[in-house]
């Protein structure tokens, strides 16, 4: 039997939470083989750690073989203590008509004492990925307070919009969505992020040779994957949940498989022209379980560069906003 992974949640009796947890103690995660034990923080209000309470009851009831252990808390520093991953999802979603953006100083605060504390007590092998929003800005503001960890270490989550894009093109062709390869998402988790639809594939042919509308792909298809998220709010008056928990798991489990290929949020070379100082969505493959590289090399047209300039630009203007939370 392998040793635990201990994994810690924040926000973990929330509506993501509650999306995700049953799949990580079923091995949806970490595999078949792969033990776990949860640590599970909420904030310090007696309703958020009586819900959480009820949580782990229901986790204690379905008998998972795989989970090794339930912590909950409402102190980080025991929460984190000894995480080989940390999930950062705790913090406010939007509302009808916000942007991400605009829970940029409220949220950002949260990751500033969290990128603090899982620096000083996490396992020397921490990983963390960012799920609350703004999720780049507050990616780099929790990897800039950390000394111990390198920056990365630090992930943020642009996979539900790399599923998103996948769904919606496989749809447009008319194909099985399995079919799909090469779909990245360059920049930001916001309306400005850009689906490259040019470099993707469909069954081993080119995804524009079968697609042949470009007015489409330049069109409705970014727009739609970029306004996702307020779609389904607008829709269902609540923030995507089971499919961002969905998408979770395949950030996490993309990440330990070597060889993957796959969009993550992570700290910017200066490839393809982002800034070195943002955290950007780039296509990264999996180099050993953890780590990574992203993948340099794509041609980008005027197009797809007018479109990263645009979240670039929508990156590093966030970054001004929070100079005063970054170390
Ligand atoms: P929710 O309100 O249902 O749950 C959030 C939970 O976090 C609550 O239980 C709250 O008590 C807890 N919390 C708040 N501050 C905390 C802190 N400092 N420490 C620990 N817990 C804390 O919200 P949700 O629907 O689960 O969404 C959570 C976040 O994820 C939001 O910011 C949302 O916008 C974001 N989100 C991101 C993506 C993405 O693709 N990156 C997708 C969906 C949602
Ligand atoms: C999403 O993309 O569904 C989430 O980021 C929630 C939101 O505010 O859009």
């Amino acid at each position: 039997m392998n040793t635990p992974i201990r994994v810690a949640v924040t926000g973990a009796a929330g509506q993501i939470g509650y999306a995700l947890l049953f799949r990580i103690a079923s091995g949806a995660m970490f595999g078949p083989e792969q033990p776990v034990i949860l640590q599970l923080i909420e904030a310090p209000f007696e309703k958020a750690m009586k819900a959480l309470e009820g949580v782990a009851m229901e986790l204690d009831d379905c008998a998972f073989p795989l989970l090794k252990g339930i912590i909950t808390t409402d102190k980080p520093e025991v929460g984190f203590k000894d995480a080989n991953w940390c999930l950062l999802i705790g913090a406010k979603p939007r509302g009808p008509g916000m942007e991400r953006a605009d829970l940029l100083k409220d949220n950002g605060k949260i990751f500033i004492s969290q990128g603090e504390i899982i620096d000083s007590v996490a396992a020397d092998d921490a990983r963390v990925a960012v799920v609350g929003n703004p999720a780049n800005t507050n990616c780099m503001i929790a990897a800039s307070r950390a000394k111990r960890l390198p920056a990365d270490r630090f992930t943020a989550m642009v996979r539900l919009d790399q599923n998103r894009a996948q769904s919606l093109l496989a749809k447009k062709a008319g194909v099985d969505l399995t079919t799909i390869r090469n779909l990245f998402i360059y920049g930001n988790h916001s309306p400005t992020m850009f689906p490259a639809f040019a470099h993707a594939t469909i069954g081993g042919k080119l995804a524009t040779d079968i697609v042949t509308d470009s007015a489409w792909l330049q069109g409705p298809f970014c727009e739609t994957v970029g306004k996702r998220g307020a779609a389904i709010i607008a829709a269902r008056g609540a923030s995507s949940a089971a499919s961002a928990a969905n998408a979770l798991v395949d950030h996490v489990r993309d990440l330990m498989t070597p060889g993957t290929v796959h969009s993550v949020a992570v700290k910017s070379n200066g490839a393809y022209g982002f800034d070195p100082n943002v955290w950007a969505g780039l296509p990264v493959r999996t180099t050993i379980p953890g780590s990574y590289e992203i993948i340099q090399g794509f041609t980008m047209d005027d197009f797809a560069k007018s479109k990263i300039a645009a979240t670039n630009k929508e990156l590093v203007d966030e970054r001004s906003f929070v100079a005063e939370m970054i170390a």
